[in-house]
């Protein structure tokens, strides 16, 4: 989400297109205060063209102090030499011109690369400790689910303590792909919203024999719209005091639950396959995700059933998506029968094509570690925001 402080009603919608439509509208320097109290994993926020310059300073350099990784920047309708000098003096990161929203969008999209870069060497990281990484894909079938119960799987077994969250809340399988009867799910959450806590999200988690906790979704697909966006972003927030890492699993579109977990992720996961159709709603992902000012650093490709011989290839999907792929993860009739059993390959069969690949991403790419070494306890100490390189 990005707060944007004008006061006119209407600075939302007329910003969309810049800011993406989760947008936090605040008419005061006291509401935005109060706006990142409440959120203070809020990296982003706009001062719109009619805020009074030197209140706007005012509020601007108060911030900086608390909130050091936050990034706060000015649309003016006129730039001038004079306005450009006393807004960097006060601290804001940019100064763009209301009538250019292509510069606004990407001055947003460069605060936010800074912001994350930031956070991860900057003192807000020992009070934030879990990373939240969302295995994501806008199409069903592609293997969001065979990678999040793997990917969790394995973090788990070689002990960071890991939570496996399901946002597929209407058919979502993680229960079933682990062997799993949960008895709660994410719908008990929602009766503790605004006041959860380390004992209320252990008393919704079902544990694997890996040592992998879960929250799964409601038995029934009915209860989903039950759970309000709110209910993820708090659980999020609570999980990442408790675990080292929390991997999302995610139902096969772009829904408010999915929406808030980007904003709240360290690490995205998005799962190409080689047809046209995939590939299609990958770019269009990836588009969202800019305008929504995700940093590209945060994106990891994997390519799944790479080397299906389909017409396409891995280089046709980096021509594509103008991104290359971080690994490669090969087709095998394993891969069902693994799930069919409720086993996780990458635990059953460790040196299994598909499990390497999948330890490949979780090593290099999650834990920020370049071999499968078992971890210690420095390690452990090192690994929260190891992925950070
Ligand atoms: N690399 C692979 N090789 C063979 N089958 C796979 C592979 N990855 C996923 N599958 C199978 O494809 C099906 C869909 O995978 P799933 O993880 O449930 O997709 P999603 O969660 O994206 O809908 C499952 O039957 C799964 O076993
Ligand atoms: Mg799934």
């Amino acid at each position: 989400m990005t707060i944007l402080w004008d006061r006119d009603p209407a600075a939302a919608e007329r910003f969309s297109f810049a800011l993406g439509p989760r947008v936090n509208r605040v008419d005061s320097g006291a509401a935005l205060s109060r706006a990142l109290t409440a959120d203070p994993d809020e990296d982003a926020v706009i001062v719109g063209p009619d805020v009074d310059l030197d209140a706007a300073c005012g509020v601007v350099e108060g911030l900086r102090i608390e909130h050091t990784s936050l990034g706060v920047i000015l649309i003016r309708r006129r730039l001038d030499v004079t306005v450009l000098a006393q807004a960097l003096r006060a601290g804001f990161r940019e100064v763009v011109s209301s009538d250019d929203l292509p510069a606004v969008a990407e001055a947003l999209r460069r605060s936010r690369e800074l912001s994350f870069r930031l956070r991860g060497a900057g003192p807000d990281a020992a009070t934030r400790t879990g990373k939240v990484v969302t295995v994501f894909s806008a199409k069903g079938g592609v293997g969001k689910t065979t990678f999040s119960t793997n990917l969790g799987a394995y973090l788990a077994s070689v002990g960071h303590r890991t939570l496996l969250v399901d946002l597929d809340l209407e058919f979502g399988d993680v229960g079933i792909a682990l062997q799993m009867l949960p008895q709660r799910s994410m719908t008990d959450l929602v009766n503790m919203s605004g006041h959860l806590d380390e004992q209320g999200l252990a008393s919704v988690v079902t544990t694997h024999s890996s040592g992998l906790d879960a929250v799964c979704a409601p038995a029934e697909p009915g209860e989903a719209e039950r759970i309000p966006p709110a209910t993820v972003a708090e659980l999020l927030r609570v999980a990442r005091h408790i675990y080292d890492f929390i991997v999302i699993d995610t139902p096969p579109a772009l829904t408010e639950h999915v929406l808030t977990a980007f904003d709240l992720s360290d690490t995205l996961v998005l799962i190409a396959t080689l047809d046209i159709p995939a590939l299609k709603n990958l770019r269009l992902t990836l588009d969202t995700l800019d305008l929504l000012g995700s940093p590209r650093e945060a994106r990891h490709i994997v390519l799944n059933r790479s080397d299906a011989k389909v017409g396409l290839r891995a280089e046709d999907v980096v021509t594509s998506i103008k991104q290359d792929i971080a690994v490669m993860v090969p087709s095998s009739h394993d891969v069902p029968a693994s799930i069919n059993r409720g086993v996780p390959i990458i635990l059953d069969d460790p040196r299994h094509p598909v499990s390497v690949a999948l330890r490949h991403l979780a090593d290099e790419h999650l834990r920020g570690v370049a071999a499968t070494a078992s971890p210690s306890g420095a390690t452990r100490r090192l690994l929260p925001w190891g992925g950070r390189k």
